[in-house]
């Protein structure tokens, strides 16, 4: 054979491999709203980027007729490319070849690309779709899981490790997602669970479809799962790429600088909080009055709304926002917004990302609900967290910081490097009323004038309590700033924390309270 036939042999064999599970599969992931596998990879990566590797690579399963079976890629395309310009590696599984289900050559292509990506320092993104473990291929099935877990588990805090629910991903298949960083879900595409309808239904004879038990609202709003939530698949690759630009590419480097640039001119700092403290604002307008043309990009958006957090930039670096959200829930700490905040903080911690903390909160949420579900445990995963983290961290308290809440949200205590407060704050172990009922219950009940004696004490405390000034006569916070004044601050803070460098006690690791 001359080159050229060669050549002409070659490119016919990929060609080949390429249509996946042929033209009826493709057409059935076509009428489900879903594009291929290359399709995606093609979308979020830089145009001709992409390489694949392992096209070739074939099923070694002998059972149940598989010996007979062509798996075109063993239903699941790998390699690198580029976005902005950045490499990444990459993986998706290829629903129309045997359901996208995962068997030991699958797993195989998907750990070589996981070793790649961290031998080579750069992010992985993974394109989850599939009925999970291939049955016929048993135990090996099994295996792979676990070996690609076992990755998941190595390179995180490395390496930044994405993962793409474009499709069924059930059973243990899920704690690869799981064991990620970010996960990205699309409407009426994306479905999470362990055991599915079927089994729910023959095990609890319970109905429920595949969408109430896990779509991706479900994941984006009650599990906590999910990170992202998109209307479209494409909707879902512009979110990968706008988080790719926010974070390094891995625990050594630091993200992309972009050009400064002074927040959109539009309401006034100042005119943003309600000096009543009663009076909720939303505490995304103050993130957008400090960061570079207003921008924010938000993490976990619809899961506990009470806490806010996401990547802004200040002078052109990314920086991590943790922050109460007034509007829901007053912004107290809960269960949930504290597993979400501290994951956050510990991402931002092992990336080298500086934190920026925005507090007006009224404490932990108080009742038996809360209690019971946990809130000591897991509010503990916040003070752990911050106190943990050695990257610059920079509080600026606006409004309330009463009790719990003013230690968990990273006060000088936990090694904040820098506490601002507005005039406007109110640091105290709790809110004036209540304080007031409780200091001074006796007198109240025994006064002629119950009320007025409560709003004289109630009065009283604020004077003496409910303000910065006592917290900075300690130095616990480090200066009292007006509201306009509080982006230059971060700024200059950012900038004096630029070579922080401290370590703690020798040890293997801490235990955290997972
Ligand atoms: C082998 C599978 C498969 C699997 C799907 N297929 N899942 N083959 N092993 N796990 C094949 C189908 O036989 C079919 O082949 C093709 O993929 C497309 O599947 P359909 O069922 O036609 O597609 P659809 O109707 O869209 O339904 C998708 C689905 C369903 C809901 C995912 O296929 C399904 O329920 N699959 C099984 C899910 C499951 O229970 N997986 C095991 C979970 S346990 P043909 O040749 O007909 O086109 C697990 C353990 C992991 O994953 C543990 C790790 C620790």
């Amino acid at each position: 054979m001359s080159l050229k036939n060669n050549i002409l042999d070659l490119r016919k064999r990929k060609r080949e491999v390429q249509k996946g599970g042929g033209d009826k599969a493709i057409q059935k992931q076509a009428s489900m709203g879903k594009l291929t596998a290359r399709e995606r990879i093609l979308a979020i990566l830089d145009e001709k980027s992409f390489h694949e590797y392992d096209l070739f690579v074939a099923h070694s399963a002998k059972d149940f007729g598989m010996e007979e079976m062509v798996l075109h890629g063993d239903g699941v395309i790998i390699g690198t490319g580029t976005i902005f310009g950045k490499p990444v590696c990459i993986f998706a599984q290829d629903f129309t070849v045997a359901g996208g289900s995962l068997g030991l050559m699958h797993a195989r292509k998907i750990t070589k690309i996981m070793d790649h990506a961290l031998k080579m320092r750069v992010p992985l993104i993974g394109i989850n779709d599939s009925g999970g473990a291939r049955i016929q291929e048993g135990v090996n099935s099994l295996a792979g899981y676990g070996e690609i877990f076992f990755r998941n588990t190595l390179n995180s805090g490395v390496i930044p490790q994405i993962s793409v629910i474009l499709g069924p991903c059930a059973g243990g298949a899920v704690y690869s997602p799981a064991l990620t960083d970010f996960v990205f879900v699309v409407e009426n595409i994306s479905k999470m669970f362990i055991t599915g309808p079927s089994v729910i239904k023959s095990v609890l004879g319970e109905e429920i479809s595949m969408e109430e038990l896990g779509g991706a609202k479900v994941h984006a709003e009650i599990t906590g799962n999910a990170h992202f939530y998109a209307l479209t698949e494409q909707e879902c690759f512009e979110q990968i790429k706008t988080l790719i630009s926010f974070i390094p590419r891995n625990n050594k480097v630091k993200a992309m600088a972009f050009e400064p640039k002074p927040p959109r001119r539009g309401t006034k700092i100042e005119d943003i909080v309600p000096v009543n403290p009663r009076i909720p604002y939303d505490m995304r307008d103050i993130i957008k009055a400090i960061t570079d043309g207003s921008e924010f990009f938000e993490i976990m958006e619809h899961f506990a709304p009470n806490i806010i957090i996401g990547f802004g930039r200040m002078d052109g670096n990314t920086v991590g926002f943790v922050a109460n959200q007034p509007k829901v829930l007053a912004g107290v700490l809960d269960t949930d917004s504290s597993d979400k905040a501290a994951r956050f903080i510990r991402y931002c911690d092992a990336f080298n990302i500086p934190i920026v903390t925005l507090e007006d909160l009224p404490g932990y949420l108080p009742g038996v609900d809360q209690e019971h579900a946990g809130v000591i445990r897991h509010g503990a995963k916040i003070l752990y967290a911050y106190s943990e983290a050695t990257v610059p961290k920079i509080t600026v308290i606006l409004r309330k910081a009463y009790g719990g809440g003013y230690i968990a949200m990273n006060s000088r205590h936990l090694r904040a490097d820098f506490v601002f407060a507005w005039p406007t704050a109110e640091i105290a172990v709790m809110g004036p009323e209540g304080a007031a009922n409780i200091v001074f219950r006796k007198e109240i009940a025994e006064a002629e004038d119950p009320e007025t004696l409560r709003q004289q004490k109630i009065e009283e405390y604020k004077q003496k309590f409910a303000n910065p000034f006592v917290a900075a006569s300690q130095g616990y916070i480090d200066e009292i700033i007006e509201p306009k004044e509080t982006r230059s601050m971060i700024l200059h803070a950012l900038k004096v924390s630029e070579n922080k460098d401290i370590s703690g006690p020798s040890k293997k690791h801490g235990i955290p309270p997972f």
